[in-house]
């Protein structure tokens, strides 16, 4: 049986839920993964945990209880020039993909967060082809300024 378990600022999740999203989404985003350290701030921000931030959501699909896969949403506070949402972190559990369980937890994050959603995705990440069936298109191409710190 497939449900859904959600997060955000109002219904945190455990410590222990919390270490499990975080090696979730360490383990299966494979090479796509960051640091534990950045999916633990990514989580904080979206659960609002002493963080000044605009919030955002978890969403967790599981069969059997047992989780499949992880998105994490962080909300940007802006609207109109830039999207309301960034969806930063999705992740399908290696043995589960190709079910359509990535397509069902785009589905119903899309259906959670107010307004637009953008992500990104490197160019050469078969997710390319998930998003664009949902609708995503990329417009732009995202620069970035590395600055040393
Ligand atoms: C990307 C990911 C979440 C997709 O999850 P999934 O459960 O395997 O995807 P689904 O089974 O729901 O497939 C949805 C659609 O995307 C397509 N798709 C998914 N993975 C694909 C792949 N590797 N190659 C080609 N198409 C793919 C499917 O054909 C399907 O299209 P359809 O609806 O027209 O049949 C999963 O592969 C994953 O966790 N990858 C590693 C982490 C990652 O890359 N995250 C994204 C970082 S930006």
């Amino acid at each position: 049986m497939l449900s859904f378990s959600l997060f955000d600022a109002t219904s945190k999740p455990s410590e222990e839920e919390k270490q499990n999203i975080i090696n979730f989404l360490y383990k299966h985003l494979q090479e796509f993964r960051d640091a534990k350290k950045a999916i633990s701030k990514c989580l904080d921000y979206a659960l609002k945990n002493n963080v000044s931030s605009f919030g955002g959501f978890v969403l967790v699909l599981k069969e059997n209880k047992k989780a499949q896969g992880v998105t994490i949403i962080n909300k940007t506070g802006m609207k109109d020039y830039i999207p309301e949402n960034i969806l930063v972190y999705i992740a399908i559990h290696k043995n589960a993909r190709g079910k359509g369980f990535g397509k069902l937890l785009m589905q119903e994050a899309i259906k959670l967060a107010n307004g637009d959603i953008a992500l990104h995705v490197e160019p050469n990440n078969p997710a390319i082809k998930l998003y664009e069936s949902l609708g995503f298109t990329n417009k732009y191409l995202e620069m970035r300024l590395k600055k040393p710190h």
